[in-house]
């Protein structure tokens, strides 16, 4: 069972006039291709926000059009960069709930996959609210036989990058409540909006923020620091989830992209076997 994540793809529309560091939509040609030809078994992909640049129709016209290769349902959450109401119109078939947020459950192959909406209108930051908090609440409440997986774009923890965290995310304590009262029903909580690679624990969950298309942000943990971005290898994750109950795995590889390398087969794999004493000079 494999979701691929891709997050922060940041399209953009002829019309945008805000500075770009690289060509954003180039970048998610490059992604998809990866992915079709590396990682053609995906059950389902994720994207988790900051889907555009800016919301406009193009670049969502754009998105849609560049996924359109991808032999696999498709899993779309907003980010901060993405407007609700042009979210909803230019993705109609995403299986929205009949509610103000975008969020969404779909069951991937036995998987139970949680997109849950974490943004707060015209703002950066995120937000948790009464209606949301019923949302997740009903839907970890619901027995489930497999693993869940919960989608989200903000990280539900600060990252000690100062100028990331300062946005916010109203409500916090209450979805760590909500998560709390539903023990072990939650396997892990992949993210994005950080533009870096970062792992964290929330209530004893795992977290995983994925990177982004784009470019990073920097690894500064310094207080007070200005905003500062880095332009390292970017890419996508790839979940592989085995096993449920206490049994559930979930293994994330990231794959890095427009690195100029492909896969090959090294010359000593013919007689590679992994489970033959190791033989070495030393021994
Ligand atoms: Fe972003
Ligand atoms: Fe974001």
């Amino acid at each position: 069972m494999l979701i691929g994540q891709l997050t922060d793809t940041h399209v953009v529309a002829d019309a945008d006039t805000a500075e770009h560091y690289v060509d954003n939509n180039a970048r998610l040609s490059s992604a998809v291709a990866s992915i079709v030809a590396e990682a053609p078994a995906l059950d389902a992909v994720l994207v988790t926000g900051d889907l555009t640049d800016t919301s406009h129709p193009e670049a969502f016209a754009t998105f849609r059009d560049t996924l359109a290769s991808i032999d696999a349902p498709v899993l779309p959450l907003p980010g901060n960069h993405d407007g609700r109401n042009a979210t909803r119109r230019a993705l109609p078939d995403v299986g929205w709930v009949d509610a103000e947020h975008l969020s969404w459950v779909h069951d991937v192959r036995g998987v139970r996959v949680v997109g849950l909406d974490s943004t707060r209108r015209n703002y950066e930051g995120a937000e948790f609210d009464a209606v949301r908090a019923e949302f997740l609440d009903s839907v970890l409440a619901e027995p489930h036989d497999g693993a869940t997986l919960l989608a989200m774009h903000h990280p539900p923890f600060p990252s000690g990058i100062e100028w990331m965290d300062d946005a916010g995310f109203v409500g916090l304590d209450w979805f760590l409540e909500v998560l709390a009262a539903h023990p072990g029903v939650v396997d892990k909580i992949v993210c994005g909006h950080l533009h870096r690679s970062v792992t964290s624990a929330v209530v004893g969950v795992p977290v995983q923020v994925g990177i982004s298309t784009v470019q990073h942000v920097a690894l500064d943990l310094v207080a007070g620091s200005d905003p500062a971005l880095v332009f390292d290898p970017v890419g996508y994750q790839v979940h592989r989830i085995t096993g449920s109950g206490m049994a559930t795995q979930v293994a994330t590889h990231t794959r890095f992209i427009e690195t100029g390398e492909s896969p090959f087969v090294p010359d000593w794999a013919a007689d590679y076997d992994p489970t033959a004493p190791v033989v070495t000079s030393e021994r």
